[in-house]
Order: structure tokens, then C-alpha cells, then sequence
């Protein structure tokens, strides 16, 4: 009742329905009006007054603070007084215009037509049966995983999957995880809330620094090995073989973030780690870059021994995912409908790659992309004249959107450099892009 009371009287603040200086009326006579007992009253007044909404006065009354009429929103959904940039770079966006909806639609009919009523219960902890015997069958063929149905778990998206597994391994005894520097910066703080922490370990062209990795102390380590995020280095053969000899002499588990693998355009895909060693690899996989990030759906192969902690932390969580997404995204694999996606947007993805390397090549050569080979982002390093912050801020006042490397160094900061997220743009829009940031340069320069 009394958050109820709060949120009410807040909005009113925030409306400014309630002016500065108004003075509220008495507990007593508040709780009367609302037929609330007292005590409820006075713990929203408390409450405003500590988040600076009311101010209580000498003399026993309460007032509506001076600043606090009209008080802004917080500052993540304030909008920005320009608006959105009119091309953005934002890394992470898939174009998901062309969310196969036919296709998807032809599922849902299906399924909704013949799964028997059995399959709208709860569900096993680890998700439907179909779906993981479709994945399992669809990353065995394509990712050269070892999966087994009964070791699969699906989860709303990464997100989902790595905070259970997270909290997991902290629960059995799991104490320090080693992330790629630079790397995604959220999963650092899932970590920490998880009570495990998180050491960098640099990564190098040929992927992780092994050999810092075995100084780290570390007993889980977390590689994006296909593509990493977000330098795109691609693990090689070699430092594969050592990270498992790593966590075998070791004891020690790594997580496999096989994010946008499937997006790979001048040679074959290379397989999963997982293949190698699937008692020491949790592989992860995620929709979100090959379908859309709305659907939240992902997916774990799991080590034997971590199936039932796992099976049982999701049920804890949430009861389990949404059953007809899951049996529609099944039947969606099963019947080809995603190799055949696949195989419309490689080429769709490669053509922006190619445009947006290209009008850099011919723009801004001094910024030399790296990572092109795969996924849906490239990165440039800075030369050493120009800063990501004066570029990115320069870039937004001329409607560009391009994002600098900083969030992502897990120690002090590396050196500089800019990411390029194309996933979600059209060809004209990345040349344009292009053309906006090499502009954006040459004023810097000038
Ligand atoms: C490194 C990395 N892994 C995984 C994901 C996918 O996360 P989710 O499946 O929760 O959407 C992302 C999304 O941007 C990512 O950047």
C-alpha cells in the first residue's frame, strides 16, 4: 500500500500536478481521506523525503520539495535533445527487417495444430526435448559440437544462460573467472554479483594469451573463440589445444561464447571448442544474431555434471521458456527453415562487410579494420593523433553513431580504437557512415 501511495504521489511530482512548496496534507488526515491506516502514510512521506521529493518541515508538516516539481527522469531514458544518430554503428543489431516470418509463421501453424496438449505442462528444466534435439542435430552438422539432447538446457538468450551458470559454479566452489581483455563489459558485473572475479587476460592475434591465463589463477575462463568481441580475432588450432590442456591440468571449465559464429564469409566456419573437450567446455550459442535479440532464445551444452545444478537453477529462475517459442524454433531448425536463413543473410552481411572495408580503404586508410572475417561488427585501431572520445562525440554531432573500445578493457584502458557494428544498416548508410567519420576526422585534424 504504501509503494502504491509513493509512486502515486511521485508521479504527480514528476508531472508537476504537484507544484514545488505545496503542502501536503497531514498523515493523519491523508489516511483518513484514503481510508489507510496512519503508519502507511507516514512510510511513503519517509520515503519521498529520502529520495528528496518532499522535504518535512519544522512545525510537523510536509511540503513538495523546491527542485522537485517537474523532476527529470533518470538519465537512461532522459532523450537525448538530438535524438537518435541518423546512421549508428551500435554493435549488436542484427537486421532484423528480415526476420524470416513466413517461415516462422509456418511453424507456429504447425505447432500449435499438432503438439498434443501434454506439451503446454511445465517443462523440464533444461526446455523442450524437440528444440534440444534440433539443436543438437543442427550444431553437431554446422558448429562440429558434441551434443548430446539430454545435456542441452535452453535459456532466454545468453544473458539467461551464463548468469545461471555464473551462479552456479560460484555455488560449487567455482572462485576466480578469466575474461579476454578487452571483452563484453556485462558479464563482468553478472560475475561479481555471482561472487566469482573477474581477472582480464589479454587477447592476442591468434586469441587468448594462454600463458597469462595460466598465471591468472583463474579455474573458468570465458572466449568468444570464433570472432572474438571485440578485436575479431578468430582462436587458432594451437591456442584451442592449449586452452583445453589448460583446463584439464587445471581442473578448471571454460565457457565457449559461440555468439555470431554462423556469420562467417571467406572460408569455412571452425568448429566449435566444445567438439574437443565437451566435459570441459560449456558451449553457448544465442538467436540473437542470427534471428533476432527479441526472441530471447538461447542455448547450453553442458558438461554431465553441471546438467541437473543447471536444469535445477532455471527452474528456480523462471519455471522455464516460453514453450511455443521453443517447439516453433524447433520445428523452424528441423525442417531447414534456419540453415536456409542462414544461407540468404550470409550474403547480405558480406556485402555490407565488403562496403563498409572498402569505403574505409578508400576514405580512412590509416584505420586498418580487423575482425572482418565473421560476425556483424569490425574494429579499427585509432592512429595515435586522434582520441575515441573526441571522435565519437564529433561523429554524434553529425548524426553518426560510432562507439570507441573503452567500456570493453577489463583493467586500465588499452589503446584506442573504434567498433563498427553494421548488422542492422544498408549498404548506402555504411557508406555513407564511412563518410561521415572520415569528415568527422578531417575536422579533428584540421
Ligand atoms: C559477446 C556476446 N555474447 C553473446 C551475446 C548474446 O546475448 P543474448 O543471447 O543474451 O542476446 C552478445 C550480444 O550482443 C554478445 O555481444
Amino acid at each position: 500500500m504504501h509503494q502504491q501511495l509513493e509512486s502515486g504521489i511521485r508521479e504527480r511530482i514528476r508531472q508537476g500536478l504537484l507544484r514545488s512548496d505545496t503542502v501536503m496534507p497531514s498523515t493523519r488526515a491523508l489516511a483518513t481521506d484514503l481510508g489507510l491506516s496512519r503508519g502507511v502514510v507516514v512510510e511513503a512521506y519517509q520515503q519521498l523525503v529520502a529520495e528528496g521529493y518532499l522535504v518535512s518541515r519544522t512545525g510537523g508538516y510536509t511540503q513538495v520539495a523546491p527542485a522537485a516539481a517537474g523532476i527529470s527522469l533518470p538519465d537512461k531514458v532522459k532523450p537525448t535533445p538530438s535524438g537518435p544518430p541518423r546512421i549508428d554503428f551500435k554493435y549488436s543489431h542484427p537486421d532484423v527487417s528480415q526476420f524470416p516470418r513466413a517461415a516462422w509463421l509456418r511453424s507456429i501453424r504447425k505447432v500449435l495444430n499438432e503438439t498434443p496438449h501434454r506439451s503446454f505442462a511445465y517443462l523440464d528444466g533444461r526446455g523442450s526435448e524437440e528444440l534440444r534435439s534440433a539443436l543438437a542435430d543442427y550444431l553437431n552438422r554446422v558448429r562440429g559440437t558434441a551434443a548430446q539432447p539430454q545435456d542441452m538446457l535452453i535459456c532466454n538468450g545468453f544473458a539467461q544462460g551464463s548468469r545461471l551458470l555464473l551462479q552456479v559454479l560460484a555455488a560449487a566452489g567455482f572462485r576466480r573467472l578469466a575474461v579476454e581483455d578487452p571483452s563484453d563489459n556485462e558479464l563482468r558485473e553478472v560475475a561479481a554479483a555471482a561472487g566469482l572475479e573477474s581477472v582480464g587476460v589479454p587477447v592476442l592475434d591468434s586469441g587468448l594469451d594462454v600463458e597469462a591465463l595460466e598465471r591468472s589463477g583463474a579455474d573458468v575462463v570465458l572466449v568468444t573463440a570464433a570472432h572474438q568481441f571485440p578485436t575479431g580475432a578468430v582462436t587458432s588450432a594451437e591456442t584451442r589445444a592449449a586452452l583445453v590442456a589448460w583446463a584439464a591440468k587445471r581442473d578448471a571449465l571454460i565457457i565457449e561464447d559461440d555468439y555470431d559464429a554462423e556469420y562467417r564469409y571467406d572460408r569455412e566456419p571452425i568448429g566449435a571448442m566444445q567438439g574437443l573437450a565437451p566435459e570441459r567446455v560449456v558451449y553457448a550459442g544465442t538467436a540473437s544474431k542470427t534471428l533476432a535479440p527479441g526472441l530471447r532464445l538461447g542455448w547450453l551444452i553442458l558438461p554431465t555434471r553441471l546438467v541437473e545444478p543447471m536444469s535445477i537453477a532455471k527452474v528456480v529462475d523462471d519455471r522455464g521458456s516460453p514453450v511455443l517459442d521453443q517447439l516453433t524454433f524447433a520445428d523452424f531448425v528441423a525442417r531447414g527453415e534456419f540453415d536456409r536463413h542462414l544461407r540468404r543473410m550470409r550474403p547480405r552481411y558480406r556485402r555490407l562487410r565488403d562496403a563498409l572495408v572498402g569505403r574505409l580503404a578508400e576514405r580512412l586508410p590509416d584505420l586498418q579494420p580487423i575482425g572482418v572475417s565473421a560476425g556483424l561488427h569490425v574494429m579499427a585501431w585509432l592512429p595515435a593523433d586522434l582520441s575515441e572520445e573526441a571522435v565519437t562525440t564529433a561523429a554524434l554531432d553529425r548524426g553518426l553513431g560510432i562507439y570507441g573500445l573503452k567500456p570493453y578493457w577489463v583493467g586500465k584502458p588499452g589503446a584506442e580504437g573504434l567498433v563498427f557494428g553494421y548488422g542492422g544498416l544498408t549498404e548506402p548508410a555504411v557508406v555513407e557512415g564511412i563518410d561521415l567519420l572520415a569528415d568527422t576526422i578531417a575536422s579533428l585534424r584540421r
